[in-house]
């Protein structure tokens, strides 16, 4: 059984739909969810479902990236992760903690990459004119959002859409296609 821990920073909608998954068949199984919030919705959705959680707010770090890091890695070592997934994970990490789990760390972004790397993805999918939009998973190496694409799924730009409108409707998808990556993930691992 493949263990696998979760990193989030917010409500952890994608998390949510991730535990949802490991059950019965599937060849992995949560074994923790971390913030970088203690006040992170998803810190109480992933308690009441009986995972066991925990934070470290990166704020009192300031730029000391590295000793943040380390505080994380104190929690992931202890739970022994196979597969780190990122969901809606906020902080950027250093190649040395991404040399930690390369080839087993998956995220998921609200892009069809290698089409906008990094924030406000949907704004500037409208601003271009896109006719399609859509998410992606892929395995996290140290250049962001450029690891080898396990996932895609795409949706329509619909006219009148906007930042908020799209993002409704390429999270849904992110909520089917996570879960069905991971899966195939843990599979070949
Ligand atoms: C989603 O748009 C996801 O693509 C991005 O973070 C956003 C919130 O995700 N990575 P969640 O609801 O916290 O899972």
């Amino acid at each position: 059984m493949k263990r696998v821990a979760i990193l989030i920073s917010g409500g952890g909608s994608n998390m949510v739909r991730l535990l949802e998954s490991m059950t019965g068949d599937h060849p992995a199984r949560p074994v923790l969810v971390l913030s970088n919030d203690p006040e992170a919705g998803g810190l109480k959705k992933a308690g009441d479902m009986g995972v066991p959680v925990a934070a470290v707010d990166h704020k009192p770090f300031g730029k000391d990236r590295a000793t943040f890091e380390a505080k994380l890695l104190e929690h992931l070592d202890a739970a022994k992760p196979d597969i780190l997934c990122l969901a809606g994970f906020m902080r950027i990490l250093t190649p040395d903690f991404i040399r930690h789990f390369e080839g087993r760390m998956l995220n998921i972004h609200p892009s069809l990459l290698p089409k906008y790397k990094g924030l406000h993805t949907h704004a500037r999918a409208l601003e271009a004119g896109d006719s399609e939009a859509g998410c992606t998973v892929h395995e996290v190496t140290a250049e962001l959002d450029s690891g080898r694409i396990l996932g895609q799924a795409r949706v329509p730009v619909v006219a009148g859409d906007t930042p908020g409108t799209l993002a409704a409707r390429v999270l849904h998808e992110e909520h089917r296609l996570y879960p069905e990556v991971l899966r195939s993930f843990a599979e070949a691992l």
